[in-house]
């Protein structure tokens, strides 16, 4: 069946298309204001021969952010967004369609990887994304207590201060921020000023009952090292207050984390703190003496990646051991990727060359994805999903990717 995959020229139909997929609640504020961050050459649309009349078979959208890999390098990400298939058009190519589109777009552009979050975990492993980064959910107590002993010092000379995400500068602060820290934390996902804005730019019906995104800034001298977003919300229960402060991603680093981390679970009227996206090695587990310091931990997927352009990509990123390994990639969806590679890695630095040598080891390309921002890719041998010809081959390959620390999640998108 033909699929028209093209750039979109409504917005209000590309819009109207979204709410009926995500079945949220229509609003007032007009198309533009709903999509900042979303620039309009980057909103596409997919369409069917008999497709629905007034809407489109499919949409998606692409950020441009940027992405920190290990190594320290911040290079352009393709941040796969806003992508819904009408109810009356799914399971027909739609999404197969939009993913080729987007794909050779994206390689067109010179971009070499992109990353999204999933709305399911069983989508897009078939599209060569990888589960790159995981991310802990944790309650802590009012009151909770944190050891860091090596930190005291630094973490004492910071101050801390609240204000409101959408007053004016502060999404500016935050975007500086998390550049300023960006290479020192792998996996960290970097929107454009537009997407920070959207950040801030929250509708009455979204809000309801809620107060409006707060923000804490961890600063020394005057200067922003740290932040987290956050929201508090009121329960009373047996008169005594015990609401909830939600917080979003912290950025900083780990002395600006602690100040942070001790400011929100000492707010008042409040009975716990849900950090809502930590690191699954985050150093906050270890300050509460681990997963039972902590009241609730659960771990979900954060960001998917995808190696668009294999042999750009994999020079992007740094190693921290060697390897030389051949491997033969599948790639169903960028033909262009497929084939026998020798990936190496030596004195931090990664090439990728096309060769006719044996294959060592052979993958689907979205291995390349999860292992791609330093998570352990170590066990996919052992659950059968990685063949290996040459013994040892694949623990080379896997052992370079790997990173001392794990990668920071990143922020929903
Ligand atoms: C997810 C969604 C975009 C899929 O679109 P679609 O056009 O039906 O997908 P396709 O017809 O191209 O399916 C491609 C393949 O993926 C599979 N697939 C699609 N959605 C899936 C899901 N949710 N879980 C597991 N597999 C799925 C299909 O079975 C098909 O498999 P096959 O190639 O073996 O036949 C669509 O169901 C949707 O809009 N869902 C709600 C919004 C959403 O979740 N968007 C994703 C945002 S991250």
């Amino acid at each position: 069946m033909s699929i028209d995959v093209r750039p979109s020229t409504d917005a209000g139909k590309y819009l109207a298309t979204d709410h009926l997929v995500w079945f949220g609640e229509v609003s007032d504020n007009d198309a533009e204001a709903m999509r900042l961050g979303l620039p309009e050459d980057q909103r596409f649309v997919a369409d069917l021969p008999d497709g629905p009349e007034h809407l489109h078979a499919g949409i998606y959208g692409v950020r441009p952010m940027e992405l920190a890999l290990p190594g320290g390098a911040l290079v352009p990400v393709a941040g796969l967004t806003w992508v819904g298939v009408h109810p009356d058009s799914r399971r027909q190519g739609v999404l197969s369609a939009m993913m080729r589109d987007h794909l050779a777009r994206t390689r067109d552009a010179g971009t070499a990887l992109s990353a999204l979050h999933a709305s399911e975990p069983g989508i897009y492993g078939r599209f060569g994304y990888g589960m790159a980064a995981l991310h802990l959910q944790v309650s802590l107590g009012r009151g909770t207590t944190f050891t860091a002993p090596h930190l005291e010092e630094e973490a004492r000379a910071l101050t801390t201060q609240l204000v409101d995400m959408a007053a004016p500068g502060v999404t500016e602060r935050m975007r500086a921020c998390q550049l300023a820290c960006a290479s020192e934390r792998p996996g960290t996902i970097v929107g454009s000023p537009g997407f920070f804005s959207l950040m801030a730019f929250e509708p009455a019906e979204a809000l309801r009952d809620k107060e409006p995104r707060r923000v804490l800034f961890a600063r020394r001298g005057g200067v922003d090292v740290g932040y987290v977003g956050l929201r508090r919300e009121h329960k009373w229960e047996q008169a005594r207050p015990s609401g909830t402060v939600t917080a979003g991603m912290v950025t900083g680093s780990p002395a600006a984390r602690l100040a942070l981390a001790r400011r929100l679970v000492d707010v008042d009227l409040m009975g716990s703190t849900k950090l809502e996206s930590i690191a699954v090695d985050d150093p906050l587990v270890d300050w509460v003496g681990g997963p039972r310091g902590t009241g609730e931990l659960h771990t979900w997927d954060s960001t998917w990646v995808r190696l668009v352009d294999l042999g750009a990509a994999w020079s992007q990123r740094g190693y921290e051991h060697d390897c030389d390994v051949v491997v033969e990639v599948e790639d169903r969806h960028a033909p262009w990727n497929a084939g026998r590679w020798r990936l190496t890695a030596s004195a931090g630095s990664g090439a990728a060359v096309r060769t006719d040598d044996a294959a060592d080891v052979g993958l689907d390309v979205a291995v390349l994805g999860s292992g791609f921002l330093g998570h352990s890719i170590g066990g996919r041998l052992r659950a059968g999903l990685v063949r290996e010809y040459r013994r040892g081959a694949y623990a080379e390959l896997a052992g370079a990717m790997r990173t001392l620390v794990e990668p920071e999640p990143s922020i929903g998108f």
